[in-house]
């Protein structure tokens, strides 16, 4: 399919036949890779390393190169668009992102600059480098973070234990919270556009926090952006994939969002999930990525009951509940491609 040697991953999300369960892992390409942090020390940071495009493609397909995963995943970030709109923040050191300039009050959301597209051309330049580097060997997945994940970076100003911040502003304002839902659906239909233009497979939509939402503020403030979004996609084949974190409580909802495939966390039983979908979307996931700190024998027990869970029809990709971890050892992560790689031939 599409030119490529192995499309597995393509052939699970559209739900036609597979010889096995496609694998890849969210945060595949980090610093869990010895090869990784060579190339971030010639980059410097983070920011300067994911607007290096050669450095970018390089972190890309390490993955495929290390591991033998089925997909790609753009080395970039949820937060890379944000900068176009005005948007400063930092990636400090053990704390991850800091916004040099939150959103406080609503006046503040108008004074957000459009989109241009172009200043995140090398994006398109990391896509169309993957596909050249790789040889179509396997698919391209380029990504987004989405509204009420951004939104709530954007206020809270960093990542949080309760996002009080962000929610708070929800609660006391939120017409202007949804505006700026609304906005920033916009901007990301066109860099998920621009995407698939360049070459992206497939792209995934990271709601990272949506779980921390009650099931009515979810249907009202997370889902109608990404209803909007998944609408807005121009797309030929290219499938989409909508991860939540903490989706138990809503699964329901979240599968009326229109995506090709539901991302899940290890919190929700994948045999319910199977039943939900009842043959009309896929499933990714959904293992506890801390059991890869447990040995062999416990990793490949784990993957086996998810393999079994789903059984042999198309439709699932293994994939991680959340990201691989800095501290996880290349030798378990391999081991884990291999065994769901092996046990899952149909
Ligand atoms: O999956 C991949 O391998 C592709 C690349 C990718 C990164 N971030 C690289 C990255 C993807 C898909 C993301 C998505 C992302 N970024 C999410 C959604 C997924 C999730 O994990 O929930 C979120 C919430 C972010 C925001 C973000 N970026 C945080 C909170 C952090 C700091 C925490 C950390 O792991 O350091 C980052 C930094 C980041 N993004 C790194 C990488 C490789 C580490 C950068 C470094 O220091 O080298």
């Amino acid at each position: 399919m599409k030119d490529l040697k192995n499309d597995l991953f393509l052939r699970a999300c559209l739900r036609e036949p597979v010889e096995r369960t496609p694998i890849w892992l969210m945060r595949q390409a980090g610093r869990y890779m010895p090869e990784y942090r060579e190339l971030r020390e010639k980059a410097g940071n983070f920011v300067t390393f994911y607007k290096d495009i050669d450095l970018s493609v390089k972190a890309t397909v390490l993955p495929r190169k290390l591991l033998g995963v089925d997909a790609s995943i753009i080395f970039s970030d949820i937060l890379t668009p944000l900068e176009s709109i005005g948007v400063k923040f930092e990636f400090r050191e053990g704390e991850g992102p800091v916004f040099l300039n939150p959103i406080e009050t609503p006046d503040d959301i108008l004074k957000l600059k459009p989109f241009d597209k172009n200043d995140v051309y090398y994006v398109g330049e990391i896509i169309k480098g993957v596909n050249r580097a790789l040889n179509r060997e396997i698919p391209t997945i380029g990504f987004c973070g989405a509204p009420f994940t951004l939104a709530a970076y954007m206020i809270e100003g960093r990542t949080s234990r309760d996002f009080k911040k962000a929610k708070a502003f929800m609660y006391n304002y939120p017409d202007a919270f949804k505006d700026l839902l609304d906005r920033l659906a916009d901007m990301l239909i066109e860099y998920l556009n621009f995407q698939i233009e360049s070459g992206a497979d497939a792209v995934q939509i990271f709601d990272s926090w949506g779980g921390y939402l009650s099931p009515d503020d979810y249907r009202e403030f997370a889902l109608p952006p990404v209803k909007k979004i998944i609408k807005g996609i121009k797309r030929d084949y290219q499938p989409v994939i909508h991860f939540t974190k903490g989706v138990a409580g809503f699964f329901d909802d979240m599968i009326t969002s229109g995506a090709d495939v539901y991302s899940v966390d290890w919190m929700i039983d994948l045999s319910e999930v199977k039943e939900k979908l009842n043959g009309k979307a896929a499933a990714q996931g959904n293992l506890d990525p801390i059991v890869l700190y447990a040995s062999k024998d416990v990793i490949r027990e784990k993957a086996v009951s998810i393999l079994n869970k789903w059984g042999k029809d198309t439709g699932h990709i293994f994939n991680l509940g959340h990201g691989l971890m800095p501290d996880m050892e290349v030798e378990k992560v391999k081991y884990l491609v291999d065994v769901v790689k092996k046990e899952s031939v149909r």
